[in-house]
């Protein structure tokens, strides 16, 4: 009886599932359904797919006029700035019930350090090294998104930066190649989950394709001259580990690569991308890419534009408005194969599928209270706030047990909004706790805080100056809190000095003759030159832009309840003067010359660079072997103790160094790394399995890798231990 029952069920649904199209049929296979879809579809439809409009900021039903219904039916997506369910929905059941095919829109945004619970800006992130929270963090901001309605974000940033002067060093997680690729490995791996069909996941994005981070002097959007060789060394290996982990789309930069805009070169769109690395995702322009390619010397006008960037391999128009205008015609004359068209269409369609967009179009609405700060969203905030922050000098006046009075001073003290930082997406300045904040909560009956301003962040108002002094002297010790306002970096944010306004210098001065110790806390989106105001501190703490949940870690940190555990992820240079300044140079002709006349070359905190209130002592680097062979991994080890009194994490951090090669490789490349907890007086053995074909060999400047028969060193801290490689 009961198996009758089935049966007939299943006829049923066999019969009813005639009735629709493939592309329509949940059961069917994502690469049917792309193929039937796509052959019904015309030239017109296709392109449309192929456009990104924007929403523009509506998000309130009174705020629905022309932008959002005007929005073609058949478009592909829109660049959405609301977190509305309601506008989400509303513009897609416009889309589903209007469009002839009822193709459902994808909706994207700038997601880039959290969602509503703001987490520290990914500079700071990869400063924890601890690639499992920012995964975590990743997670908690695709729940958010996508429960308001985001479909996709443009996220990770992954270009390798070594000028701070370029405001964007603030997105992306450093100056180091691998660091970026294990930080972006995590970051994808929490936007997208196993499966991006879940409504609390979300589509990644991985920018800017490639080597934005190169731009000359520091400044936005203009030249990058990078060699094939350094292009493959140092700038794509986050992207590869991206696609590895699954990123299914990418964003196109802006800069022009010696001579080619990264948004019109078939090498890096269609050889590299799609060929070599068989990425079956979509890559959208940055916005407005494609029209500026004119601007960048390579197209006469919006036509040749489309046709130059369509044929690279660029496939979604992110506000160029070239390929609604153009791309037609482009085919119909035969300048863009149909292939290529059905190529890009295909890859758009996919991401809907696999965003369950199909079966799905509408988010769920809910409240504000399910979606947002949840109490795990702030636990995690909080945990990687605190993992963030490098304490960078400390003359022992850290931790704070003792102090009963403590001067609170400066622009960053009460600062909400700049803690914020760059892209803060729906961040609002009312949910970030402040340093004093912070610092009332973790002293509470145990200290007096007096607060002076001090100063503004620029300017040359001394007006609270005296103020200011007064406070530091009548306290125990300063907390002088400086800094950066948070639009000091991000886009179009380049700054010619990494050093801070004089004003903000005065004031240190101003603080230090109370006589009395000072801590200085910096909160910024790229490293500082700190040179003068290091001699006029006795302790430093770099708390970053820390989101929504700096205050208390900080203050935590400052007490001594947390141990500090954060280790720079990018060079503190002397001066802007030294920038470019980076841990992985290659080899000079002469090390021990060429040096700066009145300065010295080496950095001020160097890359990896960090103190905690407790010591670690680095036992014997060892290994089983003295040599190492071809397709046999080896396994090399340092036992570490926590020889203090207090419990802490520390990170080993693992690097390679092959000092003969026939391409000149940098003086060492870090390989791994890995934090730990540590109790005081625990020995921990720390290890590395190294695996030759993957940590010992190189690139060259087509991508091909090679390991070469010879030496190598590993380096751990000051220690270095050889292994040969034989023939
Ligand atoms: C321009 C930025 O370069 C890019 O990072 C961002 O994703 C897009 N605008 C969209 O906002």
């Amino acid at each position: 009886m009961i198996a009758g029952l089935l049966l007939c069920t299943t006829l049923g649904a066999q019969a009813r599932k005639k009735d629709i199209p493939v592309y329509r049929d949940a059961s069917r296979p994502v690469e049917e359904r792309v193929e039937d879809l796509l052959a019904r579809m015309t030239l017109e439809e296709k392109v449309m797919q192929l456009n990104q409009y924007t929403l523009g900021r509506n998000d309130n039903a009174n705020n629905m006029a022309d932008p959002v219904n005007d929005l073609p039916a058949e478009l592909g997506s829109v660049i959405y700035f609301s977190m509305s369910a309601e506008l989400r929905n509303y513009v897609q059941k416009r889309v589903m019930e209007r469009s002839r095919l009822g193709i459902p829109m994808v909706f994207g945004h700038d997601v880039i350090h959290g969602f509503r619970t703001v987490y520290p800006i990914s500079l700071a992130q990869a400063c924890s090294w601890n690639p499992e929270l920012v995964r975590q963090a990743a997670e908690v901001a695709a729940q958010e998104s996508r429960m308001s309605g985001v479909d996709w974000t443009f996220s990770p940033m992954i270009d390798v930066a070594r000028d701070p002067r370029w405001g964007r060093v603030s997105e992306g997680y450093g100056e180091d190649p691998y660091a970026n690729a294990v930080f972006c490995a995590a970051t994808v791996k929490g936007y997208q989950g196993d499966d991006l069909a879940d409504g609390r996941r979300m589509a990644a994005c991985l920018k800017h394709f490639a080597g934005y981070g190169a731009s000359e002097a520091g400044r936005d959007y203009v030249y990058t001259e990078i060699s094939r060789q350094t292009l493959w060394d140092t700038y794509l290996p986050p992207y590869q580990a991206g696609i590895e982990a699954g990123a299914v789309t990418v964003m196109s930069c802006f800069n022009n690569i010696s001579g080619t805009p990264g948004s019109a070169d078939p090498y890096l769109l269609t050889e590299v991308l799609k060929k070599r690395w068989a990425h079956d995702g979509f890559v959208v322009s940055d916005w407005g890419a494609i029209e500026q390619l004119r601007a960048q010397g390579v197209a006469a006008d919006k036509k040749q534009a489309a046709d130059r960037a369509f044929n690279a391999g660029l496939d979604m128009d992110m506000m160029n408005r070239c390929y609604d205008a153009h791309l037609a015609d482009l085919v119909r004359e035969g300048v863009v194969p149909q292939e290529r068209l059905d190529d890009a269409v295909r890859r758009v369609l996919r991401l809907k599928f696999r965003l369950g967009l199909f079966e799905n179009p509408y988010t769920p609405e809910s409240s504000e209270e399910e979606r947002f700060l949840l109490p795990g969203s702030l636990r995690i905030a909080e945990q990687l706030a605190e993992e963030t922050m490098v304490l960078l000098k400390n003359e022992g006046v850290l931790p704070l047990r003792e102090a009963k009075k403590i001067a609170v001073i400066g622009p960053i003290a009460k600062e909400r909004w700049h803690l914020l930082g760059a892209w803060a997406s729906k961040g609002r300045t009312e949910e970030v706790e402040s340093v004093f904040m912070g610092l009332e909560k973790e002293f509470g009956e145990r200290a007096e805080l007096l607060y002076a301003r001090g100063c503004d962040f620029d300017g040359e108002d001394r007006a609270g100056f005296a103020e200011a002094l007064a406070a530091a002297t009548a306290a125990d010790v300063t907390v002088l809190c400086l800094g950066e306002k948070r639009n000091w970096s991000g886009e179009n944010a380049s700054r010619s000095t990494i050093a801070l306004p004089e004003i903000q210098q005065r004031l240190a001065e101003v603080v230090s003759k109370s006589g009395k110790p000072v801590v200085l806390v910096l909160s910024s989106g790229r490293p500082l030159d700190v040179s003068r105001l290091e001699p006029l501190s006795d302790a430093i703490v770099q708390m970053w832009q820390p989101g929504i949940r700096g205050g208390r870690p900080l203050a935590g940190i400052l007490a001594g309840r947390i141990n500090p555990s954060g280790r720079l992820a990018i060079t503190f240079p002397r001066s802007t003067g030294q920038i470019p300044i980076y841990y992985c140079r290659r080899p000079s002709a002469r090390p021990h010359q060429g040096k700066y006349q009145e300065l010295s070359s080496e950095p001020l905190y160097e890359f990896g660079y960090g103190l905690s209130y407790t010591t670690y002592d680095y036992g014997e680097l060892k290994a089983e072997t003295a040599s190492i062979e071809r397709g046999k991994k080896l396994t090399v080890t340092i036992p570490v103790t926590n020889s203090g009194a207090m419990d802490g994490a520390e990170t080993v951090l693992w690097y390679v160094s092959d000092p003969v090669c026939r391409i000149a490789r940098p003086v060492k490349e870090l390989k791994h790394f890995e934090k730990r907890m540590l109790r005081s007086g625990e020995t921990h053995t720390f290890s590395f399995e190294i695996d030759p074909e993957r940590d010992l060999s190189f690139v060259d400047g087509d991508g091909n890798r090679f390991l070469e028969a010879g030496d190598y060193y590993v380096i751990v801290k000051d220690r270095k231990l050889k292994l040969t490689l034989a023939e």
